[in-house]
C-alpha cells in the first residue's frame, strides 16, 4: 500500500466530491454519510469528469452528461447508457486527514 495524503475531511463537505490529481491519476474523493470514497473521476460512457458533471443520490454518483449513474463504493455502473465500472481506491482517515492508495 503506498498513501497518499490528499486533503482535510473538512474540506470536503457531506454528500459532497471534489476532484483531485494523484501520480496523474484523476480521482474523485466522496464524503457520504458513512465514510470517504475514493473512485477514478472519468465516466466510462463518454469521458465527462464526474466530480464537475456528477451529483451524488444517496450511495451513486450520476454522470448529468447522459444520466448514466456508478455505485460510489463498488464503481459498478448502476444506469444506462454506463456499462463499465469506474475503478474504486482505498481510502482511509487519520487525524482528521484523508489518505487515498492509487496503486
Ligand atoms: S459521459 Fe457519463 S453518462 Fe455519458
Amino acid at each position: 500500500m503506498a498513501w497518499t495524503l490528499i486533503a482535510k475531511e473538512s474540506d470536503i463537505p457531506v454528500q459532497e466530491c471534489k476532484y483531485f490529481v494523484v501520480d496523474d491519476v484523476e480521482i474523485t474523493i466522496y464524503h457520504l454519510v458513512d465514510g470517504f470514497y475514493a473512485t477514478s473521476d472519468t465516466c466510462t460512457h463518454e469521458d465527462c469528469s464526474l466530480s464537475q458533471d456528477g451529483e451524488i443520490d444517496h450511495q451513486e454518483i450520476i454522470c448529468k452528461c447522459h444520466g448514466g449513474a456508478f455505485n460510489i463504493k463498488t464503481g459498478k455502473a448502476t444506469r444506462m447508457p454506463c456499462i463499465s465500472p469506474i475503478e474504486t481506491f482505498p481510502i482511509r482517515c487519520h487525524d482528521g486527514q484523508i489518505e487515498v492508495d492509487i496503486s
